[in-house]
């Protein structure tokens, strides 16, 4: 009986797989993506990406800001932070709530135009999804997938409105000039973090594995709402932690092994969440370089989060923070090749070359570029690989590798700069106790 309904559900899901795939025989040579979009803030950034002309747009996830947060508070009856938190700092927001956030997201005048012009589609990641790192206990998942799915215009009779998640994939061009795009979904069957349990789920591993290893396409794309190759927290711990496949370090070892093993060439990731631009590689886990090129966000920038006048603050700690996966560059925009102020991605292909070549770009709110890279299609097959083990390992160590007083130079320089300014206020008290004591003896001498 048991077997029986294994055959069953296995059989379901390969209807299902194969059902949710989308094709479309126009070749592709323009992509755009984006992520972390504010829907009550101004949008200006959809002038840029409507000039760029797109033929995908492909959204990243945070696509509109559903949750509700609450300010930073250490005093007072809602106390947000601290050790004497009592109320949590996101909440979710009602269903009503969530559809008119929709609603003014879809209605952005930039975006709608873009929608006239580009087919849409796109994945979710934590604010869209309803809750601030949420995961698979998130108990608003199903109405909330079928609000996404409302807003990217899925048909009504789309599998994809049946499945557990919102993963799904599409195949762009003629034959022989095919691209791939895999969008994951990193939240609807998610373990609770650092329980170094799964992202994807079982069934979404299983089809993730079908895609994969189906009919080969010149170039994949695999779009994640969070960052696949760099993994910041080990080099921002134990200040803070933000998520990423790196946090789940089995799950992503597995994902390199499905690549290798599905013998894929072409394979790249796009990402989103964090807050800045920035492109990272990692030579060693597969048979070629595997790219990710995250932007974020479309609104939402980690440069805002101080007044303009002290941005230089925020730049100089992205240049501090030591990454061992970034693509460095005397083309980027700012030092340290990452890019705080709203962005998006650009993809373009160009099918005339031989080998066919990408130009991937992160720009900026007036279009223009702030990091970038140029790939050719050799460079990302493993039989024509020339990177070696041995030949080129810069991009090969882990973050978690770095020795502990490069690691942790964020941590130690925060914590000194804190006990600095500690010790110099003790110091004003002792100083000016120190004089009060002495004016008062004066006084009593006078
Ligand atoms: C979105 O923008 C509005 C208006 O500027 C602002 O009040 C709100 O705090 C922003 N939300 C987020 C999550 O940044
Ligand atoms: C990423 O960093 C976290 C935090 O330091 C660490 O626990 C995890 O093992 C790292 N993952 C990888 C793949 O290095
Ligand atoms: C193999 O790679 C080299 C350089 O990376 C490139 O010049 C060459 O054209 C590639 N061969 C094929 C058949 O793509």
């Amino acid at each position: 009986m048991e077997r029986l309904v294994a055959v069953i559900a296995g059989v379901m899901q390969v209807l299902i797989a194969s059902a949710a795939s989308y094709s479309d025989h126009h070749l592709l040579s323009r992509i755009a993506f984006g992520s972390c979009a504010n829907q009550s803030a101004p949008q200006p950034i959809w002038d840029a990406i409507n000039k760029f002309d797109p033929q995908v747009f492909i959204w990243l996830g945070d696509n509109i800001y559903g949750d509700i947060r609450r300010p930073f508070k250490i005093l007072g009856k809602e106390r947000t932070i601290g050790p004497w938190k009592n109320v949590p700092r996101f909440v979710p927001s009602s269903h009503s709530q969530m559809l008119s956030r929709y609603n003014i997201a879809k209605n952005i005048p930039g975006y709608s135009r873009l929608r006239a012009n580009a087919k849409v589609i796109g994945t979710w990641d934590d604010h869209d999804y309803g809750l601030n790192d949420a995961g698979k206990e998130f108990p608003a998942k199903t109405t909330n997938q079928r609000l996404l799915l409302d807003f990217l215009d899925e048909p009504q009779d789309s599998p994809r409105r049946k499945q557990a998640g919102v993963y799904a994939s599409y195949t762009f061009g003629p034959p022989g000039k095919q691209v791939k795009i895999i969008l994951l979904d990193t939240r609807y069957h998610r373990d609770p973090l650092s329980s170094d349990g799964t992202i994807l789920g079982a069934s979404q591993w299983s089809w993730l594995g079908k895609e994969l290893r189906g009919p080969p396409s010149t170039i994949t794309i695999i779009g994640s709402s969070v960052q696949v190759i760099s993994n910041l927290s080990a080099a921002t711990g134990p200040l803070f932690y933000m998520e990423s496949w790196g946090r789940f370090p089995r799950e992503r070892d597995r994902l390199f092994k499905l690549i290798i093993d599905s013998k894929r060439d072409g394979v790249f990731f796009i990402s989103g969440d964090v807050h800045f631009g920035e492109i990272t590689r990692y030579d060693c886990a597969a048979g070629y370089p595997l790219y990710d090129i995250t932007s974020s966000g479309l609104t939402q920038a980690v440069e805002k989060v101080l007044p303009s006048p002290l941005y230089f603050i925020v730049r100089f700690l992205a240049w501090f923070t030591p990454s061992t996966m970034r693509v460095m560059s005397r083309n980027c925009r700012y030092r340290s090749c990452t890019y705080g102020e709203p962005n998006f991605g650009a993809i373009e292909i160009d099918w005339d070359a031989f080998p066919v070549n990408l130009k991937i770009q992160v720009r900026g709110i007036n279009g223009l570029p702030v990091t970038g890279v140029d790939i050719s299609l050799s460079e990302l097959q493993a039989w024509n690989s020339t990177i070696k083990a041995g030949q080129d390992r810069r991009h090969c160590s882990l973050e978690v590798m770095l020795p502990w007083i490069v690691r942790y130079r964020l941590a130690i320089l925060v914590y000194s700069v804190l006990a600095f300014l500690l010790l110099a206020l003790m110091g004003l008290i002792c100083a000016v106790i120190l004089v009060c004591r002495v004016c008062l003896r004066k006084c009593k001498i006078d």
